[in-house]
């Protein structure tokens, strides 16, 4: 097991030699995983092209440090608890024994389809254990999982198994897993072999692949897993994201389970059958920690104080948020209505491409600020750069989020397209990645997420690339042209705001809107769905012919009293119609 701080003094103790030997460092927490190698050398690396690399040499398989070597003193303890969409359907619990049994029969059922190392298998499934154990499987026999996030429509995962080049899907589970042996050995792994895939939405383009790799994340996940959370053994730990996105990966299955903690999975939705549902589960499974996005807190919130009142749920003693930045109303309620003011609460900031929790309060540790994402963890060194690249040193500033030092859980590539990943996080500012958000560091030196400085929207926690969405709404044979902003929601933290240009006169606005969101629908899935549909008779456009996005957006927030300098533009005309007609 990784080592856990256990006061702030250690932590700024820790810190300060994660930055001077981060070799040492990060060596000391891999060490006590079980390798079938040991690694020659620590890291190698490179933001140039990038090439980065941890635990060279090393050899392992993640799912030995996941299953194996728990077995001699958890096969009995639950590994697992399934908690079903409907609350009268009994839960489900599984071991760590029965899923290691599981994972290695279905390990067994992939290579009797022919699935080998390397091979990329596309998963879309719902929320239940298979999940977990098809994604094991993988794992087990050295095929990269892709996960592809069950509200997705078919286009999108037609998309993801294109891109990836996989093969397998669609079986039948019983079928396939049937007769089949529940023991696996391990394949051999080398630390830099692709564990998985995972899809994820960026300024330009369609989604990319962002690869991540046995040796790496799994001493990441762990160790933050157990640091972040304060994960004392036996200790029942909920997230309620989807596997399908990068939460779900690190923090319901390879983190938790890495160290040996009980994962709930749950199947449903928070509402259903009513907005009581998540204080219920927390009830009935004794959930000690429980770690959600802030869109869920905000809606639970307004649904009324009611559903918490008559809930007691004294197993609580963590809590977390993660996704997008929670508002004070929110933080505050979540404190004092579900942890009663003893719960200290992490706001998690991370991406899909840093694989692990970066920036965070450790639970109980680090004194926290709503809204405030606070210290980085050890490993992780922050700057904040403007936008010439020159990074700005001192508190109380605001600027532009970079890495400037690898971590171990760090993207190593965009599937398929290398130069991808290098344009969008190596090549804006010199030597370090750039993570896309804005972030102000205060008087004390605590980080606070602003949101994204780039084209890229969060809906609910869920990331969606603006070209993406006009791609899809420029499907509509009516339609010319289309910019795609957010723009404040109450709920869902930022809402889609979409301005469309079209050929024909539209007599029927529902009709037309309604085509517009089941285009979006079936061409991304649901929760890409514009809030708000704007005609327009022109884009704002610079003479270089890029919309400009900062006008579109002031409208879209309602804000239309400074729309700074649009001189430049080719066609100042069109804002003052759009400004009047803006919905
Ligand atoms: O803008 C930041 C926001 O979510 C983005 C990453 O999205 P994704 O790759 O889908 O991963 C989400 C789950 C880790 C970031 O660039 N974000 C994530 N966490 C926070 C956040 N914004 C504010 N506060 C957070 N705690």
């Amino acid at each position: 097991m990784t080592s856990q701080i256990n006061s702030f003094e250690e932590y700024k103790t820790e810190y300060a030699r994660s930055v001077a030997d981060p070799e040492g460092f990060w060596a000391e927490q891999a060490a006590t995983f079980q390798w079938k190698k040991p690694w020659k050398s620590v890291l190698k690396w490179n933001f140039k092209e990038p090439d980065i690399k941890w635990f060279l040499g090393g050899k392992l398989n993640i799912t030995e440090n996941v299953l194996d070597r728990h077995l001699a003193a958890r096969s009995k303890q639950t590994a697992i608890i399934w908690e079903p969409n409907d609350p009268n359907t009994k839960p489900g619990k599984i071991t760590y024994k029965q899923l290691y049994q599981q994972v290695c029969q279905f390990a067994n059922a992939l290579k009797a389809q022919g699935v080998k190392k390397g091979d990329r298998v596309c998963i879309y499934m719902p929320m239940t254990p298979e999940l977990a154990v098809a994604v094991l499987a993988c794992a087990r026999i050295g095929a990269i999982h892709s996960v592809v996030f069950a509200g997705f429509s078919a286009n999108s995962v037609a998309d993801r198994i294109k891109d990836a080049g996989c093969t397998v899907g669609d079986y039948w589970w019983h079928e396939i897993i049937a007769g089949k042996r529940k023991s696996c050995k391990a394949q051999q792994m080398d630390s830099e072999d692709p564990l998985f895939i995972l899809y994820t939405s960026g300024s330009t383009g369609k989604p990319k692949g962002v690869v991540h790799t046995h040796g790496g994340y799994m001493v990441y996940t762990e160790y933050t897993f157990r640091n972040v959370f304060q994960y004392q053994d036996k200790e029942i730990f909920w997230c309620t994201a989807d596997i399908g996105w990068i939460t779900g990966h690190s923090y319901i299955i390879y983190g938790p389970l890495l160290a040996g903690a009980t994962s709930l999975i749950f199947e449903g939705v928070p509402t259903y059958p009513d907005p009581g549902r998540f204080w219920d589960v927390i009830k009935r499974h004794k959930v000690n920690i429980f770690y959600t996005a802030p869109t869920a807190i905000r809606a639970l919130m307004a649904a009324g104080d009611e559903w918490v009142k008559n809930r007691r749920m004294p197993s609580l003693r963590v809590l977390g948020t993660v996704g997008e930045p929670i508002n004070e109303e929110a933080w505050y309620w979540y404190h004092e209505k579900i942890g009663k003011k003893r719960c200290p609460i992490v706001d998690t900031w991370w991406q899909t491409e840093t694989g692990g929790i970066m920036i965070t309060p450790i639970a109980g540790i680090t004194p926290t600020k709503p809204c405030f994402a606070t210290l980085p963890l050890p490993g992780v060194q922050p700057v904040l750069v403007d936008a010439n690249g020159t990074e700005i040193i001192g508190n109380d500033v605001e600027g532009m989020l970079c890495i400037k030092y690898p971590w171990p859980s760090i993207i190593r590539t965009t599937y398929g397209d290398h130069e991808r990943c290098r344009q969008n996080y190596f090549a804006t500012f010199k030597n370090m990645y750039f993570t896309g958000d804005g972030v102000r560091r205060d008087h004390d030196g605590y980080y606070r997420i602003i949101g994204r400085v780039d084209d890229v929207i969060n809906v609910s926690g869920h990331r969606i690339g603006t070209a993406e969405v006009e791609d899809a709404i420029n499907k509509h044979e009516d339609i010319v042209e289309s910019a795609v902003v957010g723009f404040p929601h109450d709920i869902k933290g930022q809402g889609i705001y979409a301005y469309v240009i079209v050929t024909e006169q539209i007599t029927d606005h529902a009709a037309f809107k309604k085509q517009v969101l089941d285009i979006v629908a079936k061409e991304i899935g649901p929760i890409a769905k514009p809030d708000k549909i704007q005609i327009v008779p022109g884009l704002p456009k610079t003479r270089s012919g890029k919309i400009m996005r900062r006008i579109f957006r002031k409208i879209a927030e309602g804000d239309t009293s400074n729309l700074g300098d649009i001189s430049t533009l080719l066609n100042p005309e069109v804002v003052e119609e759009i400004k009047m007609g803006a919905v």
